[in-house]
């Protein structure tokens, strides 16, 4: 039989009683299991390293989640060797029979949605919310590659001309490094990667050091439903020892990466260059940061503006390329949108995330609790605070919720991105300077518009050039199928993740022609 037409799967719903009890019951069953020693996964054999690094609670650093074996250059090499050893034979099994891995995946991860969610909130600090839709996203890939493999894995007739035969087909590329962030740990890291395995490539995945345990749940995911060896390798690592190794190596023909601008532009640059015994021009598909704008127009419902931005600027601490940084207020409503969103601000708690009252939790680690700080003291000077929440002084990895205003586009808090809860409140005088204002960064992203004009909404939609723009929602939470993700600019290479065009990127097409 077919496979039913792709949905997006359900949010976690609260109003249900089960839902509201598995949280606490999944997180109490993960709290057994911290602290073990997890190994690589190369050629379908589990590895062991005596390099280890421990993997923390944000929240509560004194909370070990998994102590993680770390790939140097000799098992990153073995990974890239057992990739391309497993791909021809990859390659030639029918793309039907490629998608069926995943779909299966993805009923794996459905069963165990709830402890998968509960690993999130304690490995990276995500709200009860936040980490159950990732899991959905990541489920949502899988189910939506897995349908767009089966279409795109029949060869189609182009052209009509009488007397040839024209054959219009793709292949995958080899072998994939896939290099994923800690933010959305499964849904990014499983999207990218099933992606590639779908598409008939081999994947050696390294997940950000941070997120690792999470990253090897796609090892169990995929171990659980027999993918072949060599298909898929587990293999985390410092960046410094293996980041460039792995991006060099003449066997790799296509990287994924999601994750800074800086470290985006490295791996392109370094990628350029041909190594001996190459034999691809590396493909690369990369998704990096973003400044994101909102724009409140002067006639915008501000009970609907005010927890949307709230929301798209604070939601997982403002984690999230995807993340309001900068809301662009017409000096008609500025000083009532203000004194709104600060009200509402005042009236959420920051916290432990596994805690749903709060609203907002600890960052990611310390590196980035000091960077984020330091961007909020740039912005006092730049500015002046309109809010700046307490937080717990227990260890976590805090930084108040802050909102900024009086910042003006040549400030650098209305130009770089912060990647945390720092918000930038800016003053425009009317419509057109805010879109001007919108647009004034290197980033194209994501944007919004909060206005009842229909002929603002126009405007937008042609003049705020960005990937995906969202009219009178919040920009955050794309969901797979609905809303194809990703920008331009330095906010990457173009390409959307969850949509059709997606896993062109990751294959070559052939054409073959019969004289008939
Ligand atoms: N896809 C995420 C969002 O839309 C960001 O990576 O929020």
């Amino acid at each position: 039989g077919g496979l039913k037409p792709f949905y997006n799967e359900a949010m976690v719903d609260f109003t249900r009683a089960d839902h509201r009890a598995a949280f606490p019951k999944e997180i109490a069953e993960v709290r057994k299991q911290l602290g073990k020693t997890y190994p690589l996964f190369i050629n379908g054999k589990e590895v062991k390293t005596a390099d280890t690094i421990p993997s923390v609670n944000p929240n509560k650093p004194s909370e070990t989640i998994g102590v993680i074996c770390q790939a140097g250059t000799k098992e990153v090499g073995d990974a890239i060797q057992a990739a391309k050893k497993a791909f021809p034979a990859w390659r030639d099994t029918d793309p039907k029979d490629r998608a069926q891995y995943l779909i299966k995946a993805a009923a794996v991860a459905r069963r165990r949605i709830f402890e998968l969610s509960a690993w999130q909130v304690l490995e990276i600090g995500k709200q009860w919310d936040q980490a159950y839709a990732d899991v959905c996203e990541a489920i949502d890939f899988l189910e939506y590659y897995a349908r767009e493999m089966i279409t795109l894995g029949t060869p189609k007739r182009v052209g009509n001309a009488p007397g040839e035969l024209n054959h219009y087909f793709y292949e995958p590329k080899g072998v994939a490094a896939v290099i994923a962030p800690w933010n959305f740990p499964l849904a990014i890291s499983l999207g990218m990667a099933s992606a590639a395995i779908v598409a008939g490539n081999c994947v050696v995945f390294k997940p950000s050091g941070i997120t690792s345990v999470i990253g090897y749940h796609i090892v169990e995911l995929f171990r659980e439903v027999g993918l072949p060896e060599g298909v898929f390798n587990y293999t985390p690592g410092r960046g410094s020892v293996m980041g460039d190794f792995l991006v060099d190596s003449p066997d790799v023909s296509l990287i994924a990466f999601t994750g800074s601008m800086e470290v985006g532009l490295r791996i392109i640059d370094r990628a350029a260059k041909v190594y001996p015994g190459q034999e691809n021009v590396k493909k690369i598909v990369c998704e990096m940061g973003g400044k994101n704008a909102i724009i409140i127009d002067d006639d915008a419902d501000l009970d609907e503006a005010v927890p949307h931005v709230l929301y798209s600027a604070f939601g997982f601490q403002g984690q999230k390329c995807s993340a309001c940084s900068r809301v662009i207020v017409l000096d008609a409503v500025y000083d009532k949108f203000v004194e709104r969103l600060v009200s509402m601000a005042q009236a959420t708690l920051v916290g432990p995330s596994e805690d749903p009252a709060n609203y907002m939790g600890a960052v990611a680690d310390d590196k980035a609790m000091k960077t984020i700080k330091e961007y909020a003291e740039i912005g006092k000077k730049e500015g002046h605070v309109l809010y700046e929440s307490k937080v717990p002084s227990d260890g976590g990895f805090y930084v108040p919720m802050t909102i900024i205003g009086g910042i003006k586009p040549e400030h650098r808090i209305a130009q770089e991105e912060i990647f945390g809860p720092v918000l930038a409140v800016m003053r425009a005088k009317d419509f057109d300077q805010a879109i001007e204002w919108a647009n004034s960064t290197k980033f194209a992203l994501t944007g919004g518009v909060f206005s009842r004009s229909p002929e603002h909404l126009t405007q937008a939609r042609r003049q705020f050039r960005v990937g995906n723009l969202y009219l009178n929602r919040n920009n955050t939470g794309a969901l797979v199928g609905r809303q194809p993700f990703g920008g331009s600019k330095m906010s990457g290479v173009g390409t959307k993740a969850g949509g059709h065009d997606y896993l062109l990127h990751f294959m070559d097409p052939r054409v073959v022609t019969e004289n008939t």
